[in-house]
């Protein structure tokens, strides 16, 4: 477990490494336990400025889905709203109306209508999003089937391996059962129909992709929701679909506008998404948005003052920082439809433009180009012998470039791909200065007359779980 590595190595008291020498006055403070005496400003400042500076530069990370630039009108609003608390809508009763419009646009974009009376909140990320939308599709269940809280039958959720590590979460922290759709060689979308077998009376839902994590593809939702539709009038279930838009979910109604795969859909019943991904709003910000109040149980909303009455809230979070929520505000008002349209295509010429190139190289095979979300991935199309992708991934480091290699899930965990997430910020020029350092790291790798540690690696059996864990941690 993460925190339990952190708390060992931050356990080593006596490590040279565990004291921070202060400039002025040549203090030394200990780096694991809080300093005994205050600090000027400027010190404190300083040391934090400096220890970041240590990290990666974020527009050089091609592995996150994260925004890594705002403009700096939008970054001032944050910085002069940061002290706002989500929660607190007695107090900030503005920040709670922009939240409003926001869900109530977010709504509309995913083509919710006036009669479908949606309604929805803004979260810290996707995750906490998937997690109520999760809960919201439990208690649903559990209505539907008129069971006590402590019912032994076993609710289960089905989505494809393809799953972000929130649905792992969500299934153990809820007591569900995960049941996982493998990906196949050569198709790595949800089987419809293979999901379809794996649901039963006790299935609470089914949870298809719009930005799978490993290829950038949409699963194919509208499919999923006509076969859905002729399964439940056949078994009575009336399993709803939740879609995980984390990505997608603000890229499809700007680029993509007549994929359905929405609210204009039966069966979809509810949406997550990250505003901090593909909405274009620095961490952290996500949405959750029902197609219609009957589909979020009552017992799920509490409610909170506000402006002397009363108003509904459903979150994990209590306290959550309310300037995300004006930043994605902000986002909206600057760039409307056309911007937002323009933006994500752009993203999307730039990462078919990297792919394209990239298809050119002689021991690559595209998996996918970028023509979902603006992220592509590729494999080898053979096993090299002395060098790996994951060889080319730490070389790229040396430039800054975090473009990260990973296995597959379950079933083609056999198939290692690197990846690309093209964001705003990434230009035509930057494509380039990245394809530049490609292909001088290839001329180096293809020069090696002994294999890399890499490599003696991949040339054994491989441990498929730890691999899978790993991806889906990573992002
Ligand atoms: C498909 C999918 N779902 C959920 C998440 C979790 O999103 P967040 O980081 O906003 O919590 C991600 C993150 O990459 C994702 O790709």
């Amino acid at each position: 477990m993460l925190h339990l590595k952190y708390k060992h190595s931050s356990s080593k008291k006596n490590s040279n490494n565990s004291k921070i020498i202060v400039k002025d006055g040549g203090i030394e403070i200990p780096k694991y336990k809080i300093p005994a005496k205050p600090m000027s400003a400027g010190s404190a400042y300083q040391i934090v400025h400096d220890e970041c500076m240590l990290d990666g530069n974020a527009r050089l990370n091609l592995a996150t889905f994260v925004t890594t630039h705002m403009e700096p009108e939008a970054q001032k609003l944050m910085a002069e709203t940061m002290d706002k608390n989500m929660i607190d809508k007695s107090e900030y009763p503005q920040t709670a109306e922009i939240e409003k419009r926001c869900v109530n646009i977010i709504a509309d974009l995913w083509n919710s209508h006036s009669e479908n009376d949606s309604i929805g909140c803004s979260t810290i990320g996707s995750s906490e999003a998937c997690m109520l939308g999760g809960i919201a599709l439990k208690w649903r269940w559990r209505e539907k089937h008129k069971l006590p809280v402590n019912t032994n039958r076993i609710p289960n959720l089905v989505l494809s391996s393809g799953l972000q590590v929130v649905w792992e979460k969500f299934c153990k922290y809820w007591d569900v059962e995960m049941r996982e759709v493998p990906m196949e060689e050569g198709n790595y979308k949800l089987d419809v129909d293979k999901a379809l077998e794996m649901c039963d009376e006790n299935t609470i839902g089914i949870v298809p992709i719009l930005g799978i994590t490993y290829t950038g593809q949409y699963d194919d939702v509208k499919q999923l929701n006509d076969k859905l539709d002729v399964f439940n009038k056949k078994t009575g279930f009336d399993i709803p679909i939740h879609v995980d838009a984390a990505s997608g979910g603000f890229v499809a109604p700007f680029i993509q506008p007549k994929l359905e795969w929405d609210f204009r859909l039966k069966w979809v019943h509810s949406i997550s998404a990250s505003g901090h991904k593909y909405g274009l709003v620095y961490p952290g910000v996500g949405w959750v948005v029902w197609k219609n109040e009957k589909y979020l149980p009552e017992d799920l909303v509490f409610y909170v003052d506000y402006l002397g009455g009363q108003m509904p809230t459903m979150a994990i979070n209590f306290s959550r920082p309310g300037n995300q929520v004006l930043a994605q505000y902000y986002q909206f008002l600057r760039l409307g439809f056309d911007g937002y349209r323009q933006v994500q295509q752009y993203s999307q010429d730039v990462a078919k433009y990297l792919s394209s190139k990239i298809s050119e190289i002689d021991e690559f095979k595209l998996v996918t180009d970028g023509s979902d979300i603006p992220v592509f991935c590729w494999t080898l199309k053979e096993m090299q012998k002395n060098w790996t992708l994951y060889d080319l991934a730490d070389r790229l480091l040396m430039n800054g470039w975090q473009v990260p290699a990973y296995a597959m899930p379950e079933n083609v965990t056999d198939m290692v791909v690197q990846r690309i997430v093209v964001k705003k910020d990434m230009s035509f020029d930057m494509a380039d200065m990245l394809l530049g350092n490609i292909i001088e790291h290839l001329e180096y790798l293809r020069s090696l007359s002994e294999p890399t540690p890499s490599a003696i690696e991949a040339h054994k059996p491989r441990d498929e779980n730890s691999k899978v864990q790993e991806e889906r941690f990573h992002h």
